[in-house]
């Protein structure tokens, strides 16, 4: 059993709360960081089996004092925080249930989308990796997505976010915590059966990811056994650039 520290954002739901689980599961002490209150007590109650290992936190990732509440709260109960993996995000449109033409939807949501996707996880490799280094030790995980890739008219902040975020962010952040063994690698999902609706997204293999299928790739290459990869990219979508983009 491992007494490591894994600290994810958006831990409430869909791939965090699945990898949260899993990590609990393998004796990790688990941090889930979510802005819904209400979704992380009812977490903190399914996942009550895990008992005093298990440690919920309301943070919003758009503001930096929170990501650095987070981090010291996590340090005072666990001491470490070997992994960080940054999953709260999505897009702009979406969560600000808002639709039309790039240029129609007010600036604002894209100041939104651009604080969540980005910003968000920057705050939080600012704040964690000041304890990492520390340590001499640590694993940063981002999660980028296909629209990163492929880039999307419907959420151009979330396209430009997951973008940055799987090139310039993650082999910065490598750059940066290299001296000091810290990896940083980027997981970018097609579509994910966190929500109905991804069921509807194409890819070549004909059908979205299994969550549990995105949660193995990040447990693998935040382990030991991922210990060769380093300041880059993973595409986990069924096959779907190449689909688009022959
Ligand atoms: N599901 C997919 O098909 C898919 C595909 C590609 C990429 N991704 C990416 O994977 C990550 C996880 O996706 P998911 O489907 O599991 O998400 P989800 O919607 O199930 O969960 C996101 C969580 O983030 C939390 N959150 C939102 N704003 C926050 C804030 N300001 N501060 C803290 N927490 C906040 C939400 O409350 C929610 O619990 C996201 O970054 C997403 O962009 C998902």
């Amino acid at each position: 059993m491992s007494t490591k520290t894994v600290m994810l954002t958006g831990g409430a739901s869909g791939i965090a709360l699945l990898a949260g689980t899993c990590y609990a599961k393998e004796g990790y002490n688990v941090v889930l960081v979510d802005i819904n209150e209400d979704a992380l007590n009812k977490v903190k109650e399914s996942l009550s089996e895990y008992g005093d290992r298990i440690l919920v936190i309301r943070a919003d990732v758009t503001k930096y004092e929170d990501a650095v509440m987070a981090r010291d709260k996590a340090v005072e109960v666990f001491s470490t925080i070997d992994i960080l993996i940054c999953c709260a995000g999505g897009a702009e449109t979406r969560l600000c249930n808002q639709g039309g033409n790039f240029w129609e939807i007010p600036i604002e949501t894209y100041d939104f989308g651009i604080d969540l996707n980005l910003k968000g996880a920057i705050y939080f490799d600012h704040a964690v990796m000041a304890q990492m280094v520390k340590q001499n030790s640590g694993v940063i995980i981002h999660l980028g997505s296909i629209t990163g890739a492929e880039g999307s008219s419907a959420a151009v902040a979330y396209a430009a976010s997951k973008s940055a975020l799987m090139h310039g962010v993650t082999k910065s952040i490598a750059l940066a915590g290299a001296p000091y063994n810290i990896r940083c690698v980027c997981i970018a999902p097609g579509p994910v059966l966190t929500r109905d609706a991804m069921a509807n997204m194409k890819t070549l293999i004909g059908r979205a990811a299994d969550t549990q299928e995105i949660v193995d790739l990040i447990m693998y290459v935040a382990s030991e056994k991922g210990a060769f990869i380093n300041g880059t990219c993973f595409l986990a979508d069924g096959g779907r650039y190449v689909m688009y983009n022959k």
